[in-house]
């Protein structure tokens, strides 16, 4: 990635204060050497960090963790990576993958967007999920979202051909926007033949942020598409300026 890239000078976060209770820093500072994956060689993948092949799924910017936990108790064929930059959010879900018992979640504190580039192995996931992320309304703040074309770039690298890409949010004008880089995505194929949005999938559990926006009477849009043959090429994988 050169020096300029947006997503080295510009995140899609700023580091929220939250209160940390003791327990999470507690589970910040013991869970990770079981949840972390600090150990396992690099790039990572499945038989990297879990030692079998499995199915790999990663959410990014998982909040609380509570969707997360809830999709790999549900699927434990499957195997998840969670990567959150927000500490209470990162020590909630490591209490909770220690309090139910989950053994198929690893979790990564830090920026999506440099674990992707520098620890991810390329085709190493089946499954993306980036459920109700950051909306920065502000004209300003919009190279602050995630989802651009940059990211999609770098993710056509790390997702293997056929898989999922499943993104949502409460934000109309943030939905639509997302529709239309998807769209014109040489790497993804929407999964609906109109090009629009999915009903809810049944298997998606509804999120901490989603029961927010309902409360404030906001709609829903999901949104999925499937990482397709076009090659990335050598000089395109990772992201440039737009
Ligand atoms: C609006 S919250 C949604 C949380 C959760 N997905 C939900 O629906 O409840 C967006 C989350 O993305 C995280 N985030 C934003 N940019 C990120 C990045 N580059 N890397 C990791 N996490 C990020 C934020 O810390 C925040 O917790």
């Amino acid at each position: 990635m050169s020096e300029d890239s947006p997503h080295r000078a510009v995140r899609s976060f700023v580091k929220r204060g939250g209160r940390t209770t003791r327990a999470q820093q507690r589970a910040l500072g013991q869970l990770l050497a079981t949840y972390g994956v600090a150990d396992a060689p690099r790039p990572l993948d499945a038989r990297s960090i879990f030692g079998r092949e499995a199915p790999l799924v990663l959410e990014i910017g998982f909040g609380n963790g509570e969707t997360l936990a809830a999709l790999a108790a549900r699927y434990p064929d499957k195997v998840y990576l969670g990567i959150e930059v927000h500490e209470p959010g990162i020590g909630h879900l490591l209490l909770q993958l220690q309090r139910d018992g989950i053994g198929n979640v690893r979790v990564l504190p830090g920026d999506a967007v440099e674990i992707l580039r520098d620890d991810i192995a390329d085709q190493a996931l089946d499954e993306v999920l980036i459920l109700f992320p950051d909306p920065w309304p502000k004209k300003r703040h919009h190279k602050r979202r995630i989802v651009q074309p940059a990211l999609l770039q770098l993710l056509a690298a790390k997702i293997r051909t056929g898989g999922l890409l499943h993104l949502a949010t409460d934000w109309q004008p943030y939905a639509e926007y997302m529709l239309e880089t998807i769209n014109q995505s040489r790497w993804f194929d929407n999964v609906v033949t109109d090009h629009g949005f999915v009903p809810r999938p049944h298997d998606r559990p509804e999120t901490k942020f989603e029961r927010r926006g309902q409360r404030l009477g906001h709609q829903v849009w999901d949104l999925q598409c499937r990482r397709n043959r076009s090659e990335t090429g050598p000089g395109q994988r990772h992201p440039d300026p737009a």
